[in-house]
């Protein structure tokens, strides 16, 4: 694809090869849009010799489908498979040396994140983007573990060692999910923001920002709905699963998590919900919403489905939603 939009893009984040740590289904997937999309070199590492030909072998799957449907030319599958590197369990992460960013999608594991993080940042340029994958985990806590031995937070090798380290969010599967979420530890440069952003996009996809809080704005809803939907399985505490789904929502938009707009992307294209839960509440009515969940609140005494102040004062404004034209958006008359 040599569209001046993509070329535009390729330049903009100045990425010439990528490393991707982790050839499971989430690195190979990264890997895989890499050298599809963004036509970068990819290295891709893995500390399974296993793992790796399994990754591979289903890249190849994949490409031959791409190819078998007309999506891509034969030549394009080939020169995609030729953009990829192995980088061995021999080799290590030292194997990462010319890379301009390395993703790391590892299982969900502090301490090794953090190992890899340390052992990389002495392993790379200092000018290299370190990106995690992390669907969780503390995006500063894992910039911090950069900091070189005898460096701090503060000197001028330690803050911009970490100032180098973003959260670059996928979903699964990554080669047809369209998201991208980008979560900025307190440490990250803007510099790193916008490498990481540019990049994502060459990718393909679409991104949107959250701050660096649990679970960051995806995981903060998904998982929540998720634990509720098996409480309900369990009959332990049966809920309202959309109404909690509903509260946990606009306590992230109360709280300065993320935009309204980036809140309901996260859930449609990164979990291809139909509509996004405050286009959902103003949906369903913003008193009605309010109403059920002082039922449910008073009814369980569970500070969990406590409504949230914005709600609150937004039924107090008589914004409710789409019926009567104004709720966490406008609507014609
Ligand atoms: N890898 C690559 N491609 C895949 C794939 C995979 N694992 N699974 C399916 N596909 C491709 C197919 O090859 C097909 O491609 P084509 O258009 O070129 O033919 C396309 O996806 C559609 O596949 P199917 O028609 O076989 O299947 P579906 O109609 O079921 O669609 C889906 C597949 C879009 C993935 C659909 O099942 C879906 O929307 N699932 C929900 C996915 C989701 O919400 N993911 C987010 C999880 S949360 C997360 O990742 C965050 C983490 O932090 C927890």
């Amino acid at each position: 694809d040599t569209t001046p939009k993509k070329c535009m893009a390729v330049a903009a984040h100045g990425i010439r090869t990528v490393g991707v740590i982790g050839s499971g289904q989430m690195g190979l997937g990264i890997a895989y849009v890499a050298a599809l999309r963004a036509r970068v070199p990819v290295l891709l590492h893995d500390r399974s010799e296993a793992q790796l030909k399994k990754g591979l072998a289903f890249m190849d799957k994949l490409l031959d489908k791409d190819v078998t449907k007309g999506k891509i030319s034969a030549e394009d599958a080939k020169e995609t498979r030729g953009r990829v590197t192995v980088i061995s369990a021999e080799k290590g992460l030292a194997g990462m040396r010319d890379a301009d960013m390395v993703i790391e999608a590892v299982s969900e594991k502090l301490s090794l994140k953090e190992a890899i993080f340390k052992e990389l940042s002495a392993k790379v340029s200092a000018d290299t983007i370190l990106a995690t994958n992390t669907s969780s985990i503390s995006i500063t806590k894992i910039a911090a573990a950069t900091i070189p031995e005898g460096q701090t937070a503060s000197s001028s090798e330690g803050s911009k060692s970490a100032s180098r380290v973003v959260g670059l969010h996928f979903f699964n599967p990554v080669p047809v999910m369209k998201l991208v979420e980008i979560i900025s530890a307190l440490q990250t440069s803007t510099d790193t923001l916008d490498r990481a952003r540019n990049f994502a996009v060459a990718c393909g996809k679409e991104v949107t920002t959250s701050q660096d809080v649990p679970g960051f704005v995806s995981n903060a809803l998904l998982m929540p709905f998720i634990n509720e939907a098996i409480m309900c399985l369990e009959k332990v505490g049966a809920s309202f699963v959309i109404q909690r789904y509903i509260i946990v929502t606009s306590c992230l938009i109360e709280q300065g998590v993320a935009t309204r707009d980036d809140i309901d992307k996260t859930l449609k294209l990164g979990m291809n919900h139909p509509m996004g839960p405050l286009q959902l509440a103003d949906f369903i009515g913003l008193d009605t919403c309010l109403a059920i969940q002082q039922t449910l609140y008073n009814g369980t005494s569970d500070s969990k489905y406590r409504p949230s102040v914005l709600l609150e004062r937004m039924v107090d404004a008589q914004w409710l939603g789409k019926k009567s034209g104004k709720g966490f958006y406008d609507y014609d008359a």
